[in-house]
């Protein structure tokens, strides 16, 4: 049976209809006007708990945000695929059955690893106009990747009636990502973004890949995301030397905790025990994962018990971890969350995603006073540029969203 979740635009926020609306309008432009349109959100998220733990083994606490990618789409007639977005002027258009076997550096390399997938479990196919767009700051820690892939998924499941479970939406945005872009990066984000949930955050463990959904009571609380500015050219080799270390860390350990299968389940003891057969950076990197992995379960525990100070304390821990042992800080990063942790309102904060820039996330009461302006005031004494400093809802997940403008019929 199709699991695909749908929406009226009467159930979205005037701002996502406005936006859809502009978007289809966009469609109309570049690819023609007529029926057929069909749109669909697929979110952002942050990581709220168990930072750079998913290629470790450990468990995460990423939660969906409400901005996201926008998929404008409408099926053809001949097995043509364009593609284009709002956001980066690159196009795309090859053949199903012929695109292209390697990634171009584009970004819809996203989206063709997606459809190149896809088109593997279904035959008869035709082919189709995407117009990508939405309100996701790209590169700034909120997975605007997984955000586009999964979207990807989900148009294309819905066009193609494939019938898709969430799950196997969340495995062909994973493969698309390794193994076409070729990113090495962990389970969190397309799980984070396909198995979303209203109300909920995603508990994740990365090692058996079972999950769970926790509620968070974000009528008490809100998600806010300070925006560094900072973009690092080299943060893609940064992050694969993270996975490098953590993976050698484990490998010299290992030995010692026979029953690890990786660093996730190395114990304290033994670390501190053999710490010494590890170089200093590999000993800062095997202690951030080895104690991010308690953190995450106190903070678990701490959200259950309805304990939200309890569980923003673990993320600001999160973060001098992440600064001092794991050494995916930068000083503007830095700033944020020292700004914002000194505010009342504040329960906790911490950097998002990989780090060396990007976003820190912000756990907030929602009652928040003057928190934007605090934060953003004593970043632009300091550096002179003024931060984004956005608030954010929680979201309920990829859907397609029916009854906007001309797309209205579907
Ligand atoms: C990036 C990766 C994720 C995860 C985080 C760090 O966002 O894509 O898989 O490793 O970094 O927690």
């Amino acid at each position: 049976m199709s699991d695909l979740a749908t929406s009226t635009a009467a159930e979205e926020s005037a701002e996502l209809v406005a936006l859809l609306d502009v978007h289809v309008r966009r469609f109309e432009e570049q690819f023609g006007a007529g029926p057929g349109i069909r749109c669909f959100f697929s979110p952002g998220r942050v990581n709220l708990m168990g930072a750079h733990l998913d290629y470790n083994g450990g468990p995460v606490m990423p939660m969906v945000i409400d901005r996201g990618t926008l998929v404008i789409v409408r099926g053809r007639e001949d097995a043509t695929v364009r593609l284009r977005s709002t956001l980066a002027p690159e196009t795309f258009e090859g053949r199903l059955g012929e695109l292209p076997p390697e990634a171009s550096g584009c970004w819809s390399d996203y989206s063709v690893g997606v459809l190149r997938a896809l088109s593997r479990q279904a035959s008869d196919l035709r082919g189709l106009d995407v117009l990508f767009g939405g309100n996701l700051p790209i590169g700034a820690g909120l997975s605007s990747s997984a955000s586009i892939c999964v979207g990807t998924a989900l148009a294309v499941d819905a066009l193609w009636g494939l019938d898709l479970e969430p799950l196997e939406r969340v495995r062909v945005a994973l493969q698309a990502e390794r193994g076409f872009v070729g990113v090495h990066c962990g389970i969190m984000d397309p799980y984070a973004v396909g198995l979303a949930r209203p109300g909920h955050l995603l508990w994740l463990d990365c090692k058996d890949q079972s999950f769970e959904h926790l509620p968070i009571d974000t009528s008490e609380v809100c998600i806010v995301v300070a925006d560094t500015g900072v973009r690092r050219q080299l943060a893609k080799g940064a992050f694969n030397r993270r996975v490098a270390e953590a993976r050698l860390a484990y490998e010299t350990l290992q030995p010692h905790a026979p029953e690890a299968t990786c660093l996730r389940d190395v114990p304290l003891e033994v670390l501190e025990a053999h710490g010494g057969e590890l170089t200093g950076t590999l000993e800062h990197r095997a202690r951030h994962v080895i104690e991010e992995v308690r953190r995450t379960f106190e903070a678990r525990e701490a959200l259950l018990a309805g304990d939200l100070a309890g569980f923003g304390a673990r993320m600001s821990q999160a973060h001098t971890s992440l600064r001092d042992h794991y050494d995916v800080s930068v000083p503007e990063l830095d700033c944020l969350v020292e700004a914002a942790v000194a505010h009342p309102a504040v329960l906790g904060s911490r950097l998002t995603g990989a780090g060396f820039g990007g976003c820190a996330v912000i756990l907030a009461k929602r009652d928040y006073g003057d928190l934007e302006e605090a934060v953003a005031s004593t970043f632009e004494d300091r550096f002179g540029t003024r931060p984004t400093v956005e608030f954010f809802g929680g979201d309920r997940g990829p859907r397609e969203i029916r009854g906007i403008g001309a797309a209205g019929g579907q």
